[in-house]
C-alpha cells in the first residue's frame, strides 16, 4: 500500500463535523514503519488536531523519531497544503530534503519538500548559546 493509499484510507476515520473537511496523513519513518493520522475536530474549535499531527503522534508513540516520507490527502480543488503549525511539527522530525506528497481525492498530486514548505525554519541551532 502506498503512503497516499494509507492516507486515503485513514481519512475515512476523520472526525470533522464542524468543517466537514476530512484529511488523512501517512508517514514512513526511517525504520520503515508506517503511521497514519486523521483530523480530529472538537466542539471547542481550537482543540481540534490536524491529520499530520495525528500521524506524528502515532509515530512518536510507536518509538520512531525520524520521518523519511509523508503524504497528506483531502477532497480539495488542489493538493492540500499543511498548515503552518503542521509544517513546524513535520520539521521537528524530518530533514529538509524529505519529500512531502500533497494530494486530492481526485488524484491530483504535488510533491514538495519539508524545506520548501518551511524555509528559514526555527530549529535547535538558534538556541545554541543557551
Ligand atoms: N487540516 C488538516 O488536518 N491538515 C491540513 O493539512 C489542513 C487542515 C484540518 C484541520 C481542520 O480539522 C480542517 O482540516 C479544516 O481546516
Amino acid at each position: 500500500m502506498s503512503l497516499i493509499d494509507t492516507a486515503r484510507a485513514v481519512r475515512e476515520n476523520a472526525h470533522a463535523p464542524y468543517s466537514n473537511f476530512r484529511v488523512g496523513a501517512a508517514l514512513r519513518a526511517a525504520s520503515g514503519a508506517v503511521y497514519a493520522g486523521c483530523n480530529v475536530e472538537n466542539v471547542a474549535y481550537p482543540e481540534g488536531t490536524c491529520a499530520e499531527a495525528g500521524a506524528i503522534a502515532a509515530m512518536v508513540a510507536g518509538g520512531d523519531m525520524e520521518i523519511a516520507e509523508i503524504a497528506v490527502i483531502a477532497d480539495s480543488p488542489k493538493p492540500v497544503s499543511p498548515c503552518g503549525g503542521c509544517r513546524q511539527k513535520i520539521a521537528e522530525f524530518a530533514a529538509g530534503d524529505v519529500v512531502v506528497t500533497l494530494a486530492t481525492t481526485d488524484g491530483l498530486i504535488l510533491q514538495t519538500t519539508v524545506a520548501a514548505l518551511l524555509p528559514g525554519s526555527f530549529d535547535a541551532d538558534y538556541m545554541s548559546h543557551i
